[in-house]
Parts: structure tokens; C-alpha cells; sequence
């Protein structure tokens, strides 16, 4: 069995959504103040760490074979230690070690902490920690990017979405405390961080269930987070249409700080998919919501989530979805094929859709969702628009990268450092991605 002298080294791999890399970053920051630092490579290290996602087969199935690298590793040297923490570990509990006996230890996202203590405890067997108790937003962090900080504004989901694993992943929905995040913020732009991403799997029914009476609402924290000086950028995911009102839409057309940009998972355009989704929204109803935020924040940002292919999901709802995507015309879109997921009641549905079908929607939503992207992002061309940097452009290294408070990226022409905001003016346009150069003090644009 695994020892804990040998080298304090580590090696994280993470898989999944924002709240997952946040979480990442607490784990790292909690092993570095134990002493751990981060390894180049899995070889090198004597804990080999994976944060997992299981929000679609797909996700589960990259980790497995992941972990099995991993188990090759310890084959080779037995004192590595393997552990597994996050959505995945948290929905197969103790038959983790069932399954994979090579892993010592597993842990939920609700007992990050614990991976801590068992590091410190000389521990000869494997454990598990899956209750749903701490907050990881508590923890150390170690940010990935200098200037950017994600604040972990409430852990857990009380929707039951008929598709989704994360109400089982991620427990009750519980809020953290607004001074305390407020507090957190200020540190966080003491500390350099120009912009704070807030994050929960409804950010819009925060505060809900702490207890004061009922006066702290997500819009109220906007309010209190924009209040800290210093901060230039607030973002916040995801929203839910059934929660987002016009308390959240004002507080973007006031708050200096609150960006251009809101993402509103759609998820299907047929009311009747919606229901046996249990969205608790029909197309009516969000078709509304998208008015109403248009019609004070004519030209935000609009991003979504869309599944195709989910049970019962005929052509004709399929085009009801096209139709609203059409309709909409969003800035962007993550699109996904549905996937079964154990303990969900949609798994269990009848008229699963074959996989041909939903492979085939999937080809005829794509290029309609980038079309109207490409569409709405021309607006930009001979705009300037307020850039974020974050280094060398991924294309072309002589050039920058950045990201519009619209939440566009956008790759430049000009002299700037990582973290600076700077003023660039748009010449192109894609569905992904804005071209333009920077406007430099003292030379007359063209
Ligand atoms: N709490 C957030 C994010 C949930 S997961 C929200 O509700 O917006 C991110 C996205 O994954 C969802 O919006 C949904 O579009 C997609 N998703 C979730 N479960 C899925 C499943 N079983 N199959 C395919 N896509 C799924
Ligand atoms: Fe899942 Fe729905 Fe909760 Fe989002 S709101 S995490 S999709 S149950
Ligand atoms: Fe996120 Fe995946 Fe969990 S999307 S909440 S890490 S199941």
C-alpha cells in the first residue's frame, strides 16, 4: 500500500465544467500548503490526482482510461498514490475500490478537505469521504490565471432536471455567507485579480435557504461583489430562465463591473421536451425571458446549452428547437447529445432516441448555431470594444488573445502584457472568435 513520505509531488487532471476547475484550484492550493508541488508529468509523481465529471457517458469513459494509465504507473512503482475526487467518485461511492482496488483514495466535491487529512494520517487503507458537508470555495487556491478568480458563490442543485447526474453529484443547494464572499472578492483584487467569475449551478437562486430574513438574492450580491474597489470584471454562471428576473437584468445595465453577457441554458425548444425535461419553463416562457433581457440589454451577449436527441424528442420537436436557435440567434451554444445517465429518470424513459437520429440532429444544429453566432458577432466590425488580455493568440504567436466583456474572444495586432485592459478595434468576425488591433494612445486609427 501506498506510502505518504515518498516524494511530495502531485499530478492533477481535471475533467468537467468551471466549478470542477475551481475546485481543482482549491485542491492545489490545499496540497501546496501542505508542502506537495505540482509535477510535470504523472511518472514523476507520488500522488496522482483526477478531478472527474460524469455529466455524460462520454466524460466517464476519457477518465477510465485515464486512471488506467495511472494504474500502469503504480504498477511500475507501487508507492504512488492514486486518488479520485469530484462528480464522478461522488456518484459511485465505495465501489470505486470495488471496482478500481488500485485507488486509495476517493472523496465528493463536498470533502475536498479530506484528502488533506488522509495525506497526513499515514493511512494503510483505502478511504472514501462522500459526504456532502464543506464548502471547497474555503480551501487555499492557486489560480490558473493571474487576474481571473472564480468564487464558488453556492455548492449543489435543488432543480431535478429529468437528464442530470449533478442533483446527485452535488447535493442540496447551500450559500455561502455574502460578506464572507464579498470578503473573498476584496483579498482577490488586493491580490491582482481584475475579474471574479461567481459560480453555482444556479446562480440565480442564491441565498435561498440562508437564513435573514430572505433579503440576500443573487442580485443584491451582484450589487455588494460590484461595490469592491478595484474589480473591472463580474461574471457569473449559469443562470436558470425559470430564476432570472429583472432585479439581475438591472443590475447588468448598472453595475459597472457586471459584463455584457449572460448565459441562458436553453436546453430544448419544444415546450413538450421541456416539461419531460422538468425545466419547469416552456418555450413561451423563455422566448419571454430573452425579451425581456433584450429589450433593457439590447446589445448583450447571449450564450446557451441545447441537448439533442433527449427521450421522446421527435423530428418535429427537434425543428421546434432549430426554430428558437433561429429565432434567438445566439452569440454561442454548447451543444450536446443527450446521454443516459445512471439514477436519472429520463434514463428510464421510453422512446430513447437511437443514435444515428441524434447524430444526425446534432449535424443540422451545428451549422445553424454557427451561423447566427457568425451572424450576431458582425455587429462588432468597426467597434472598439474592451479587451481583457490573457497572453499570445493560439494561432499565431506574434499576435494577443484576450476576451471582449461580451465574452468573445478576441485575437489582436498590438503591445500589451497579460492582465492589462485594453481598447481594440474589430475587423473580422467569426462564430467563435473576433480579429481586430489594438487602439494605442497617441496613433490615430485609420
Ligand atoms: N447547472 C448548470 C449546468 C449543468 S451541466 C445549468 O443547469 O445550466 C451543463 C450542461 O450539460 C447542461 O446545461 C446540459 O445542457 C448538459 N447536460 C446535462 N446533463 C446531460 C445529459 N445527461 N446529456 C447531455 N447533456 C447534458
Ligand atoms: Fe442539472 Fe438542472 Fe441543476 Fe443544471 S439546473 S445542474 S441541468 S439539475
Ligand atoms: Fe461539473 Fe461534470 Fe460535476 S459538469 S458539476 S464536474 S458532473
Amino acid at each position: 500500500m501506498a506510502s505518504v513520505t515518498a516524494p511530495k509531488r502531485y499530478h492533477l487532471t481535471t475533467f468537467g465544467c468551471q466549478m470542477n476547475q475551481h475546485d481543482s484550484e482549491r485542491m492545489e492550493g490545499m496540497l501546496e500548503s501542505l508542502g506537495w508541488q505540482r509535477a510535470e508529468s504523472r511518472e514523476e509523481a507520488g500522488l496522482i490526482l483526477f478531478n472527474t465529471c460524469s455529466i455524460r457517458e462520454k466524460a466517464d469513459q476519457k477518465f477510465i482510461t485515464h486512471l488506467h494509465d495511472a494504474h500502469a504507473i503504480k504498477r511500475r512503482d507501487p508507492d504512488t498514490i492514486i486518488g479520485v475526487g469530484g462528480c464522478w467518485a461522488q456518484s459511485v461511492k465505495e465501489e470505486v475500490f470495488v471496482q478500481f482496488p488500485f485507488v486509495d483514495v476517493a472523496f465528493g466535491p463536498g470533502q475536498v478537505d479530506r484528502l488533506a487529512e488522509f495525506l497526513n494520517s499515514d493511512s494503510l487503507t483505502a478511504q472514501g469521504f462522500f459526504e456532502f458537508e464543506s464548502f471547497t470555495g474555503r480551501l487555499p487556491q492557486k489560480r490558473e490565471r493571474e487576474h481571473h478568480a472564480w468564487v464558488q458563490i453556492s455548492v449543489g442543485c435543488n432543480c431535478r432536471c429529468s437528464y442530470c447526474i449533478v442533483p446527485m453529484t452535488r447535493g442540496i443547494e447551500a450559500s455561502r455567507p455574502l460578506d464572507e464572499l464579498v470578503e473573498e472578492v476584496r483579498g482577490l483584487v488586493a491580490k491582482g485579480v481584475s475579474e471574479v467569475t461567481l459560480l453555482g449551478q444556479n446562480v440565480n437562486s442564491y441565498g435561498r435557504d440562508l437564513k435573514d430574513g430572505g433579503i440576500t438574492t443573487f442580485s443584491g450580491l451582484l450589487r455588494e461583489v460590484d461595490g469592491v474597489e478595484g474589480l473591472k470584471r463580474l461574471r457569473y454562471t449559469s443562470p436558470h430562465p425559470k430564476d432570472m428576473r429583472e432585479d439581475v437584468v438591472e443590475a447588468h445595465r448598472e453595475l459597472k463591473s457586471v459584463c455584457e453577457h449572460i448565459h441562458l441554458p436553453l436546453q430544448a425548444g419544444s415546450s413538450k421536451v421541456l416539461k419531460a425535461m422538468r425545466r419547469t419553463y416552456d418555450r413561451e416562457r423563455y422566448l419571454a425571458r430573452v425579451e425581456m433581457i433584450r429589450s433593457v440589454l439590447p446589445d448583450i451577449g447571449l450564450t446557451t446549452d441545447i441537448i439533442v436527441g433527449f427521450p421522446g424528442e421527435t423530428e418535429e420537436n427537434f425543428q421546434e428547437t432549430m426554430e428558437v436557435v433561429d429565432q434567438v440567434g445566439f452569440d454561442g451554444a454548447f451543444t450536446f447529445i443527450y446521454s443516459a445517465r445512471r439514477e436519472t429518470d429520463a434514463a428510464e424513459m421510453p422512446d430513447q432516441v437511437d443514435h444515428q437520429t441524434k447524430v444526425d440532429r446534432m449535424q443540422r444544429l451545428l451549422p445553424l448555431v454557427q451561423r447566427r453566432a457568425s451572424e450576431r458577432a458582425q455587429r462588432f466590425i468597426g467597434r472598439e470594444v474592451e479587451v481583457l488580455v490573457e497572453g499570445a493568440s493560439r494561432t499565431d504567436a506574434a499576435r494577443l488573445r484576450g476576451r471582449s466583456r461580451e465574452s468573445k474572444v478576441v485575437n489582436f495586432d498590438g503591445v500589451a502584457e497579460a492582465g492589462q485592459i485594453v481598447k481594440v478595434t474589430i475587423e473580422a468576425a467569426t462564430s467563435q472568435t473576433l480579429d481586430g488591433t489594438q487602439v494605442l494612445a497617441g496613433v490615430p486609427t485609420v
